[in-house]
């Protein structure tokens, strides 16, 4: 049976017209999925976010309300994801995602630790708010301890908004989550018919449907028509090779980022110490640098036990380490955008508060 629809398929796929193709591609997809007995079983677990928006009227695409619709409701608006895998649905919170906590972060990290652990779950697609989708996902990418398919997919228009780009990403993050090829990537972020590593892709416009990308470390492949193409894999750790376990930690440590500008002050840096941070990101003009009493700021914030990590505002190089930082005993961030290195070193003062110890995590993962 299964290679008899394997020969009829691809017969038809000799022919010219893509209707009769495409119907190829969903026998073959059957017939995938046959040979493994049955279809995939992925969770989407709803965070919220404009995919989960509605605006007013079908031209409203920047004038609405994010995190309205249910996960049901998201589910269902999609009943082809239903040919790719055995959905179900889990609603996490229903928030726009510059609320995000780190609260919420732990809670996301158990849920989708213990829906991986068991052996019906083959993966996860996570529904979220584009602002802070990137931050979330690296997030995972440290603290999920399994190399079973995450992806985190959103949209730039609401769900009521002509052209809604919600549907089409939940789609492709589904079939994504379902396919072999997205094992052992760590949390993918994929968007727009992208698929990009939670390290590297990055929020890059704000209203275009075409918002996500990374810089200048590039994709990991494409969705097209709904199946993964892989080019590449990241050498840094993740997933299973991280030493990060967050189960039971109740909170994280506080970590501030701070943006260097010409005129800098240090006022805001004692006022976050005094406030008990733990850390603090500076996200420095060029290739780290720190304004004059700005560094004066940091370094009396070293000598008190804060863990300074040194970062660009630039958005695409390393940041090298100078005399002055090893000095001060700063970290220097690698490549990580500001906003994901505060990630990093909030998980890795769950562990340490050694500059030296934290360096060689900001060089592994
Ligand atoms: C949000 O991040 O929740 C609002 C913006 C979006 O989802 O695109």
């Amino acid at each position: 049976m299964k290679n008899q629809l394997e020969t009829i398929a691809s017969v038809i796929k000799s022919t010219d017209s893509c209707a009769v193709a495409n119907f190829a591609t969903k026998i073959e997809r059957r017939t995938m999925f046959m040979r493994k007995e049955r279809l995939p079983r992925i969770t989407i677990l709803a965070v919220g976010g404009t995919i989960a928006g509605k605006g007013a009227n079908t031209t409203q695409i920047t004038q609405y309300q994010a995190g309205v619709m249910t996960v049901e409701a998201l589910i269902d608006a999609v009943p082809q994801i239903r040919e790719l895998a055995e959905v179900s649905g889990y609603q996490i919170a229903n928030i726009p995602s510059f609320a995000m906590t780190d609260e919420l972060w732990l809670q996301l990290a158990g849920k989708v630790n213990e829906l991986l652990s068991h052996p019906n779950c083959d993966g996860v697609v996570i529904t979220h708010g584009t602002d802070t989708l990137e931050e979330t996902a690296y997030f995972l990418h440290l603290t999920v301890a399994s190399d079973k398919p995450v992806v985190i997919v959103g949209a730039m228009r609401p769900a009521t908004a002509l052209s809604a780009d919600g549907p089409l990403n939940l789609y492709n993050g589904v079939a994504l989550a379902a396919s072999e090829a997205a094992r052992g990537h760590g949390v993918l972020i994929s968007l727009n018919g992208r698929i990009g590593s939670a390290r590297e892709t990055t929020k890059l416009h704000t209203t275009a449907a075409d918002a996500f990308a990374p810089h200048e470390a590039g994709l990991l492949g494409y969705m097209v028509d709904g199946k993964p193409h892989f080019y590449y894999k990241s050498l840094r750790k993740h997933t299973v090779d991280s030493e990060f376990d967050v189960f039971g930690i109740p909170q994280l440590p506080r970590v501030n980022i701070f943006v260097g500008h010409s005129q800098d002050t240090r006022d805001l840096i004692d006022a976050a110490v005094a406030a008990g941070t733990a850390g603090i990101v500076h996200a420095g003009t060029g290739n780290g640098g720190i304004f004059p009493l700005t560094r004066q700021g940091l370094q009396a914030s070293s000598k008190q036990g804060v863990v300074v990590v040194s970062a660009s505002r630039i958005g695409n190089g390393l940041v090298t380490a100078k005399p002055l930082d090893l000095e001060s005993h700063f970290v220097v961030s690698d490549n990580l955008a500001p906003q994901k290195a505060r990630i990093l070193l909030q998980l890795g003062l769950t562990k340490t508060n050694q500059s030296a110890e934290i360096q060689r995590m900001f060089q592994i993962y």
